[in-house]
């Protein structure tokens, strides 16, 4: 089971997601069963290791964000059972790049309850707080995504 999560720089909020779900996953002893990575849809940080603002937010819920920056990529519709994109933006710029809606392709929102943000807000130009809002929204989200990614595979 595979999954991608993908915002613009993939040094905030993606990699965020990618780790929160790597704690899930192991709390859940799903180790070894489900692989999770995250993208940006844009390549100005390439190789940067995620944003320290973001670093240290994480850190101090206990979560190592130890993942690079890299660019999504057509194929990874291919790699991945599901490709979650954190905001509107990022959800077209990824149908962009290819000619059909994949099935794969989601939006962070749809897993968190009804009246949550529809987008997880890009925390780059903000303050503090934009981090922390990052995190509520991502530690919600994450339990519901690999449920629903294993019953997917269960099926
Ligand atoms: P992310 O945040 O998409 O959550 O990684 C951003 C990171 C960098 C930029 C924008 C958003 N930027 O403009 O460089």
């Amino acid at each position: 089971m595979r999954v991608l999560f993908v915002c613009l720089g993939n040094i905030c909020r993606s990699p965020t997601a990618e780790g929160v779900m790597q704690a899930v996953v192991a709390e859940q002893d799903l180790d070894g069963l489900v692989e999770v990575d995250s993208a940006g849809t844009g390549g100005w940080h390439v190789g940067e290791p995620a944003d320290a603002r973001m670093r240290r937010a994480a850190e101090r819920r206990g979560y190592d964000l130890a993942s690079r920056a890299r660019q999504v990529d057509p194929h990874d519709f291919e790699r991945f059972d599901l490709v979650i994109a954190m905001d509107r933006s990022n959800l077209r710029d990824l149908r962009a790049l290819v000619e059909e809606e994949p099935e794969n392709l989601h939006l962070f929102s749809e897993f968190l309850p009804s009246g949550a943000p529809v987008d997880v807000p890009d925390p780059y130009y903000g303050g503090e707080q934009g981090f922390e809002d990052v995190l509520d929204l991502i530690e919600e989200g994450c339990p519901v995504i690999l449920e629903t990614l294993v019953a997917r595979n269960v099926s």
